[in-house]
């Protein structure tokens, strides 16, 4: 694997899921493989769990790591070609991705949707730039419309937690929240349900519907408590309005995740990516209770990252040892 960018990179899903649960079980193992290779992780918007997760991930593997916040200590980034430079930006993306280049192995770039232009955040500039002008493997660590690490993290935790010889039925499901959020962690999961063996929906209200393209012929299920019905997992996600883009065209509570109306389900499992805003998205009662799954995702980042990035060190280890012979 040369870049990770969106989950269809990783290969086989199930195998990488497997591989990372052996990871989990001894993590220390592959330690020599990133001896004296440094990762970097930019990050132009806030992280908690992606930012401590891929650093954690890399120095398992025995890698340096170099943390910067792009966003807010960086020079102002130019992406067109051509133009006069006389404006607020500092640097073009051009050589900066060069010179990152130059001093890490592989770079991580986090770089959300500014939810104000489809086709800007569809175009996925700043991620797409790097994987242009540097030349080093790129790391997608959430981009305007995808946020890979995640979603692979989400089918390491369903694997662990799933019924054995029960096809799962798997819920996305809408929940309201006070600001307009992307649509990565959502299309991601989708991408990655669109590899499982499971009977999938999704849910949300009338005039939420995802990219087209992303969601296919997924079943659409408007009423939500009929989509919760027999559910072994359920997931749960805020995005703002597609059509209407960025734009919160409903904010009723009707929609946050509650104790009753998870008894329909078959005993499910409660799922966010998190950060979660409680008594909004979901009461209290259901993000503590034992069928929420948030902190053992959590957990699996650190896996989800390692066998990211295992994957391109031995590949890059593999293309070394060949331009070496050759
Ligand atoms: N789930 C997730 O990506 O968390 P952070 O935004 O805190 O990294």
């Amino acid at each position: 694997m040369k870049h990770y960018t969106g989950i269809n990179d990783i290969g086989n899903l199930q195998q990488a899921v497997k591989e990372a649960l052996e990871l989990k079980n001894d993590k220390l193992k592959y330690r020599a493989l990133g001896k004296d290779k440094t990762i970097c992780l930019l990050f132009f918007n806030n992280s908690l769990r992606t930012r401590l997760s891929t650093q954690k991930a890399a120095q398992n593997l025995g890698m340096d790591v170099i943390v910067m916040n792009f966003g807010s200590e960086g020079w102002a980034l130019e992406y067109d070609d051509g133009t006069v430079m006389d404006q607020g930006k500092s640097e073009h993306v051009k050589e900066a991705a060069q010179v990152v280049s130059q001093y890490a192995t592989v770079i991580g770039i986090r770089a959300f949707a500014g939810l104000e232009d489809k086709e800007k955040d569809a175009a996925e500039l700043v991620l797409n730039s790097f994987v242009k002008y540097a030349s080093v493997p790129i790391v997608n660590m959430e981009s305007s419309l995808q946020h890979p690490l995640q979603c692979l993290t989400d089918a390491i935790t369903m694997e662990e937690y799933k019924i054995v010889g029960r096809k799962p039925k798997v819920v996305l499901s809408w929940a309201p929240h006070p600001k307009a959020l992307p649509h990565a962690v959502a299309n991601s999961f989708i991408n990655m349900m669109q590899l499982q063996d499971a009977d999938f929906v999704i849910t949300h209200p009338i005039g939420y519907e995802l990219d087209p393209k992303i969601t296919k012929d997924i079943l659409i299920e408007y009423d939500q408590e009929k989509a919760f019905e027999n559910a072994d997992f359920v997931y749960v996600k805020n995005w703002s309005s597609y059509r209407d883009y960025g734009q919160i065209k409903c904010t009723d509570p009707n929609w946050m995740i509650t104790a009753s109306k998870m008894k329909v389900t078959n005993n499910g499992k409660f799922m966010h990516c998190l950060p979660v805003r409680r008594n909004v998205v979901v009461t209290d009662e259901v993000i503590d209770s034992k069928n929420s799954l948030v902190i053992k995702q959590a957990a699996n980042r650190e896996f989800a990252a390692q066998i990211v990035l295992k994957k391109i060190l031995e590949n890059d280890e593999t293309n070394s040892s060949e331009n070496r012979r050759t």
